[in-house]
């Protein structure tokens, strides 16, 4: 392989927090699928183990049938934590590979295909926000024993504070079990920045009577001393294509298909995580289609994305979309396009990185505080 030096190709875009956004040359945007396939075979040949492709369940299928792994955020993680090679190429949004650059050692590099594929639900917990409204509440209940948790679709920097007050991170397949260890530690959770998963979580674990909500574009609507005696505080963050489902859809899907199942993830709103049959994370989804029998139907409530690739994985049962036509992609996900992933692995053949994630080394310190406590609860 050639010898890698940092390449500096800025662009004016600043759509991005690391501040560099390098996009894909002309000369990569029309390629056919087949000249693609053998250009990143190729790339990849060359790279042998220096390189592994990592994908999250919602990529696209181009992206999909290069990685060495497809799973959920949690499985990612431990994937990078376990990793040696010395490029992660990360098929996933901005906080994914954030997190696999915290996660992995000094000397591996991570790179995210796009530099525009950032999670909404990521941004609506900026950590300066967060460390605002924390300071309202506990000046307000000094007595008060929150413990924040952080779902892992967050910035690293939010990671960092959650760490820096006794907290940690979680994925949707542990999220119960990071509110017990929370609550082991104190009164209260703080749970950033998806209040349907925190939603969802207190009512899992019974704690659903004293549930508060922080809206950080509201704080004045809000007694902070009332908040900081609540179980569960949850901010005011959500999924939009996981908010666009609705109890209706589900009670639609039983009248069509009597005998359908359904299947939801949690960022989902409460009223259909209750109207579902199973609840869990993309790679509980995964397993949950795998797992069926042949003939038997299934509603998904989730990404399309992910939809799509059960009915390819999975032709003996039948998958639908929980709300048909209207089922969203994600479009932090969709960035990832399979050329960006072409230019990313030929430019590393060449000796040259695109798109490096790289954590500012203090943040990153405290970050994996955070997400060190998730792998071990
Ligand atoms: P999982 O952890 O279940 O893969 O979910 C990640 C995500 O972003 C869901 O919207
Ligand atoms: Fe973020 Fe929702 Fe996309 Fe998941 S599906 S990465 S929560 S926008």
């Amino acid at each position: 392989m050639a010898k890698v030096h940092a390449s500096n190709l800025e662009t004016e875009l600043s759509l991005f927090k690391y501040g560099h956004l390098e996009q894909l040359p002309p000369a990569y945007r029309d390629l056919e699928e087949d000249e693609r396939t053998e250009r990143i075979e190729a790339a990849r040949e060359e790279l042998g183990d220096d390189v592994v492709v990592l994908g999250h369940n919602y990529q696209r299928r181009e992206v999909v049938e290069h990685a060495d792994f497809v799973g959920d955020s949690y499985g990612l993680s431990k994937r990078a934590a376990e990793t040696d090679a010395e490029y992660v190429i990360f098929g996933g949004v901005t906080f994914m590979a954030e997190s696999a650059d915290v996660i992995t050692d000094d000397d591996q590099t991570v790179i995210l295909p796009s530099m525009e594929a950032s999670c909404p639900m990521a941004g609506m917990a900026e950590a300066l926000q967060v460390d605002a409204a924390w300071a309202e509440i506990t000046d307000a209940a000094p007595d008060a024993n929150i413990v924040p948790v952080t779902y892992m679709n967050s910035y690293a920097d939010l990671k960092a504070f959650c760490a820096s007050q006794g907290g940690l991170v979680c994925t949707s397949s542990n999220a119960h079990r990071a509110f017990e260890w929370a609550f082991e530690r104190g009164d209260t959770v703080l749970f950033l920045p998806d209040k349907h998963l925190g939603e969802n979580t207190a009512y899992r674990l019974g704690v659903e009577d004293r549930i508060a909500e922080w809206d950080p574009w509201d704080p004045e609507g809000k007694d902070p001393a009332e908040v900081a005696d609540a179980d569960v505080i949850l901010w005011d963050g959500y999924c939009q294509v996981h908010e666009r489902f609705t109890d209706e859809h589900v009670a639609a899907i039983r009248e069509e298909h009597p005998d359908a199942n359904v299947v939801v993830h949690p960022e989902c709103r409460r009223e259909v995580v209750e109207a579902a049959d199973v609840v869990g994370s993309t790679s509980t989804i995964r397993e949950t289609i795998a797992d069926a029998d042949p003939g038997e139907t299934w509603a998904v409530g989730t990404e399309i994305h992910l939809t799509r690739h059960l009915r390819r994985w999975h032709p003996e049962v039948e998958v639908l979309p929980l709300c048909g036509d209207a089922c969203m992609d994600c479009n932090a996900m969709r960035q990832i396009d399979p050329n960006y992933l072409t230019w990313v692995l030929e430019e590393l053949a060449e000796g040259r990185e695109r798109n490096v994630i790289e954590v500012d080394p203090e943040e990153a310190e405290l970050a994996k505080v955070a997400l060190d406590r998730m792998l071990e609860v």
